[in-house]
């Protein structure tokens, strides 16, 4: 049937909702008064001012989505509805027989105290508060529940002044008081029209923390932070980061806030990070809470960059947003790197973007390489919800950081300038953003458009070809991208391509000159193969994407002895990094066949940089410190996982051993000073691996910082102690307990530390969810436990008793939380790439789960792995 529920919005999961179907609304919402009061039962009063969109069959039935509501009254223009105008149909309604415009009033009744799927308006511990992205608002009232449906919202909200005191929504309110029966209100007007995705409201006893902004055309901002009464001290953190984000989006692309409030919001029970919500931000109350006692460095800068990445939405996403869902990465990809971006510049480039390229290979990589790979855009999908993706973020960033490289920061400012110009109040879709930097580079970027289509890692091949008796040296780079679910056949990808070429001495040769050369160190590659001749009197070292120019996987014909130099000259902190984390895998090869062989090259390259470290301490920490798990995981075809830890943990022990005496140095100072990070993460890397050898001293130095009144030094100090099956462990373990016991954020390092131990067994997981303070309820409580045992404790959870325990965590996790449960489901669907009988017994316990999936979320994660 033709209206406006295909391809648009849900439909409780069960069919494809495919991109190429993609039609027009046949009616649009210009404005809605919404009034709601939070009661015993919640009654939600919507007028929408509906109009028919010009060109749309008149007979078209107006499609209203509208899950889990109890509809009360329907009325269209004052009159009740006639009962044969209104088809219930699957996740909503169809109204027939309406004129070209209309008013249409429902009411409805909603129980958020009830609600545990955190989408919709649900309870929040003692506050209520909404998460409407996706398809959340459909929730809360009747509605063209879809992104390219914008209105002008305004909101009426009504509750206990004593239970709720705090009464939000977007926009400016414009009214407020008290009602003689112990209740009052607040009246919100948005002069934004919005997407229902970003509509937002919070009622609750919450304390508010003031900041101020003035924007540099003088106009004063209102920042407002709502935390739990106790918190108020916890936000300084997060509101300078505010500050820094606005003036960032004022001096980079002279974008200024347009409302006159900044409200953010911080929960304790959140599905994902954050959401932006037009003017009224509600956040993960790990994103917003933090003090040098209870926080660490790693999420203070969490907190930096998602503080800037809701914020920068307000522009790339919310002025401008999607035409449909497939579009996603449009406002994700963006609003990644434009947040990448800031926290370059405000915490160091080179730091962060291996961190950026640490966090792509070990968590996105592995997306594009199993079963869920899906295209940057994907094409089809049955739960939106499961896109939001490392691929559709982290790769989405990537591929704007690649055109961004190839048109330069000064076109890129001005492309991104008018796109949000000529979209501003509008859905827009990823081919506008591109042609608007096209135009204002007057360069040609569709080449990109395939990136966004094409799902899977590129290999990037790159084989040197010495002619000495030509004087000259061939490099010749070949790229391949391996087939992914539904995608055979791929197709060569634009690959910028930023390089040196090192001679003997580590000096710097120029590239020559050809076609393919965009700058003194950039080559973009069109074609699946480009052939670069150098003249050179020497056989030349290529550094080769640099920065992680492009999100492909290198594959050098680089000897142990090329990567040795690459670790200690190349110029590019990157390529150095990546270099080591080739070391490391090789070693690590070696070990998974008993052979320590290769254990030597690496040992001496780290010693080598131990003994002269660079200056920047953050940096040393990170060419020091052992590779992601899941990136060492991903370099095999087949796995063993006992084998594969046991590895590892040889690797790390290694390392101790050779790196002893500058570890102990570092391991023993105690930089406390908050402009110290840098040397807290060194000292923290350095205690992380001599715990590994158990000595007396470091287990009672390491138990002696678990009370640490600084939390970066004490969490690495109880997170080393976890990994020991010590007594030191059991005393810190409990005294941090003791300590920590109210504090809900550190606990939750707590409950995540001890899952993640290798000592930590089945059992021992259990009991964690049995603990008196583990909390179904609380994703971040739930995640601590449940996503630490499966991402970090491989020996246990990969054990018949590990997968049947983690099955049974996520049927009842899909019962009361199906985004949670999907989005946990990744480590259950790895068996194709186990040896057996792991690869047997993993996939039988996702067979034995799909059978019980309730939600379309989990079913739609399961069917992936097992539709043959
Ligand atoms: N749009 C949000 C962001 O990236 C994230 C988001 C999407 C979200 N869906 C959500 C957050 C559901 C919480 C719950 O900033
Ligand atoms: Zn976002």
């Amino acid at each position: 049937m033709a209206d406006d529920r295909t391809a648009a919005t849900p439909d409780g999961g069960t069919e494809w909702i495919r991109r190429a179907d993609y039609q027009p609304p046949r009616y649009r919402i210009n404005r809605v008064e919404l009034a709601v009061d939070v009661d015993a039962r919640t009654v939600v009063t919507s007028r929408m001012q509906i109009e028919r969109n010009a060109g749309a069959d008149p007979e078209a039935p107006l499609w209203l989505d509208a899950r889990d509501l109890e509809l009360l009254s329907i009325r269209v223009d004052d009159a009740p509805l006639a009962a044969d105008r209104l088809v219930h149909g699957n996740g909503g309604f169809w109204v027939h027989g309406l004129p070209t415009q209309c008013l249409i009033e429902t009411q409805c009744a909603i129980h958020p105290e009830q609600n545990t799927a955190l989408e919709g308006f649900y309870a929040s511990g003692p506050m209520y508060c909404t998460q409407c992205e996706a398809h959340g608002f459909s929730r809360i009232t009747p509605f063209i529940d879809r992104p390219d449906v914008l209105a002008r919202f305004q909101v009426r909200l009504t509750a206990d002044a004593t239970r709720f005191p705090v009464l939000l929504a977007n926009g400016d309110c414009i009214e407020r008081g008290t009602l003689d029966d112990g209740r009052h209100f607040t009246v919100w007007e948005d002069p934004f029209p919005k997407p229902c995705y970003l509509f937002a409201m919070v009622a609750g006893d919450l304390a508010l923390v003031r900041g101020d902004y003035r924007t540099s055309e003088g106009r004063p901002i209102a920042l407002e932070f709502y935390v739990d009464h106790g918190s108020e001290g916890l936000v300084d953190h997060a509101m300078e980061a505010l500050r820094q984000a606005m003036r960032w989006d004022e001096e980079c692309f002279g974008l200024h806030y347009d409302l006159d409030t900044y409200m953010v919001v911080a929960a304790r029970a959140f599905n994902m990070g954050a959401m932006e919500n037009k003017g009224l931000n509600i956040f993960n109350s790990s994103l917003v809470l933090a003090s040098t006692r209870t926080a660490t460095d790693t999420t203070f800068d969490a907190i930096t960059s998602v503080i800037a990445h809701e914020y920068f939405h307000n522009y790339t996403g919310n002025r401008v947003t999607c035409r449909d869902w497939f579009q996603l990465s449009l406002k994700e990809g963006l609003t990644v790197f434009r947040d990448q971006r800031f926290s370059e510049d405000v915490l160091g480039a080179s730091v962060q973007r291996i961190e950026q390229a640490r966090a792509l290979r070990a968590v996105q990589f592995p997306e594009d390489a199993g079963p869920t790979a899906h295209p940057v855009r994907p094409d089809a999908y049955k739960e939106v919800n499961n896109f939001y993706t490392p691929t559709v973020y982290e790769k989405g960033a990537e591929i704007v950081r690649m055109m961004h490289a190839r048109i330069g920061e000064s076109a890129f400012r001005e492309g991104l300038r008018s796109y949000l110009q000529q979209h501003d109040g509008t859905a827009a879709t990823i081919e506008d953003f591109v042609q608007a930097l096209s135009t204002a580079a007057g360069v040609d970027l569709d080449g990109f458009l395939a990136w966004y289509g094409q799902a899977g890692t590129p290999r990037l091949a790159v084989r040197r070809e010495w002619l000495p008796e030509q004087g000259r040296m061939r490099l010749h780079f070949n790229q391949h991208t391996p087939a992914t679910p539904g995608q055979p056949d791929k197709q060569p990808l634009p690959i910028p391509i930023r390089m040196q070429l090192l001679d003997g001495e580590g000096e710097v040769r120029p590239l020559p000159a050809h076609p393919a050369r965009q700058g003194d160190d950039l080559l973009l590659m069109t074609e699946a193969t480009l052939t670069l001749d150098i003249d050179s009197d020497e056989p030349l070292l290529p550094a080769c994407l640099m920065g992680l120019s492009a999100p492909v996987i290198l594959q050098g014909d680089y000897s142990t002895l090329d990567l040795q130099r690459l670790a200690v000259q190349a110029g590019d902190p990157y390529v150095r990094w990546d270099a080591l984390q080739q070391l490391h895998a090789q070693a690590h090869r070696a070990l998974m066949a008993d052979d320590d062989s290769l254990l030597e090259p690496l040992l001496v390259s780290l010693q080598r940089i131990a003994a002269a470290p660079p200056e920047d301490e953050a940096f040393t920490a990170m060419l020091l410190a052992p590779p992601a798990m899941s990136w060492l995981w991903e370099q095999y075809d087949t796995l063993d996982p006992q084998r594969f830890m046991a590895a590892f943990q040889s690797l790390k022990t290694a390392v101790a051993r050779a790196l002893c005496g500058p570890l102990s140095v570092w391991a023993q100072r105690n930089p406390i000073a908050p402009g110290r990070a840098g040397q807290r993460a060194l000292t923290n890397v350095a205690l992380g691996y001599l715990l590994l050898l158990q000595s007396d001293a470091v287990l009672a130095l390491a138990r002696r910082r678990v009370c640490d009144d600084n939390m970066t030094l004490a969490m690495a100090a109880l997170q080393g102690l976890n990994q020991t099956a010590t007594g030191e462990c059991t005393l810190a373990n409990a005294a941090f307990y003791e300590r920590w016991r109210d504090d809900a954020l550190v606990l939750d390092r707590w409950f995540a530390v001890q899952a993640a131990s290798p000592h930590c067994t089945v059992e021992g997981v259990q009991q964690l969810l049995e603990h008196p303070d583990f909390d179904w309820q609380n994703p971040n409580r739930v995640r601590a436990v449940v996503a630490s045992f499966a991402r970090e404790n491989l020996s246990h959870f990969h054990s018949e008793a590990g997968y049947a325990l983690y099955a049974d965590i996520l049927q009842r996790l899909d019962r009361s939380n199906p985004q949670i449960a999907a989005r946990l489901c990744r480590p259950l669907i790895g068996f194709a790439r186990l040896a057996e009988p792991w690869s047997g017994q993993q996939r039988a316990a996702a067979r034995a789960l799909r059978a019980r999936a309730a939600s379309p979320n989990l079913q739609e994660m399961l069917d992936a792995a097992l539709h043959d």
